[in-house]
């Protein structure tokens, strides 16, 4: 894959957790992103599962640069198109969709799909992409699932998402297979549909404080 795949990937990896977000409303883009701004966890995976996913990313690119802003639940080609004229930086699946996967690396734009088994590692490496979703995490099996899919595939790594939280998330990222977690127990959308912006940014400065803290061990 191209270096624009693998420069995305990093920064993911540098920043260790990516919060799922569904926005119901566009006029709550800004101060959730203020909100993951101040609390130094600038990522968002923005989901294609309300109305208000491309006004959002468009918001969230615009005034928030330092945000590595990607589009979540993309499902569709028309999707990715809207994802990244709206400033998306990367496309986040739940399942391997072949005609999305193959349309993202025909025009070189990042995208991580959701996997849970060899069938989709395999495709997905034949496509030569190596950082997936392990997505649903925890249903599928959580860190256990990882590291057995890990023998035959050393070289893939994953982001998982699905059902993790504080208390899971450091076993995680023990492993040399994880590069980030994804999560919306930071950002949760009754949160965000009562304006409960401060409570974000306190769940979000929780979740750093955890993960610099497992740096630091
Ligand atoms: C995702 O799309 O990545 C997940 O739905 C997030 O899962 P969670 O809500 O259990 O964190």
């Amino acid at each position: 894959m191209t270096n624009n795949y693998y420069d995305i990937a990093k920064e993911i990896e540098r920043i260790a957790i990516i919060p799922v977000i569904a926005l119901n409303n566009a006029k709550d883009a800004e101060p959730l992103a203020e909100a993951l701004s101040n609390a130094g966890l600038p990522a968002a995976e923005v989901t294609f599962r309300t109305d208000a996913a491309v006004e959002s990313i468009s918001i969230i690119t615009k005034k928030y640069p330092n945000i590595l802003t990607g589009a979540g639940t993309v499902l569709t080609i028309d999707q990715v198109n809207k994802a990244m004229d709206a400033g998306a930086k990367f496309i986040v699946s739940p399942g391997l969709n072949p005609t999305v996967v193959d349309y993202c690396v025909d025009k070189n734009i990042p995208i991580f799909p959701g996997v849970n088994n060899p069938m989709g590692i395999e495709f997905a490496l034949e496509r030569g992409l190596d950082v997936l979703k392990f997505f649903p995490a925890e249903a599928s099996g959580g860190i256990k699932m990882v590291e057995a899919m890990s023998a035959p595939y050393g070289k893939v790594k994953f982001m998982a998402t699905g059902g993790i939280g504080l208390g899971n998330l450091t076993s995680y990222l023990n492993s040399k297979s994880i590069v980030a977690c994804g999560g919306s127990w930071m950002v949760k959308s009754d949160l965000i549909n009562d304006g409960k912006f401060s409570e974000i940014e306190k769940l979000c400065r929780e979740a750093v404080e955890v993960v610099n803290n497992w740096r630091n061990k």
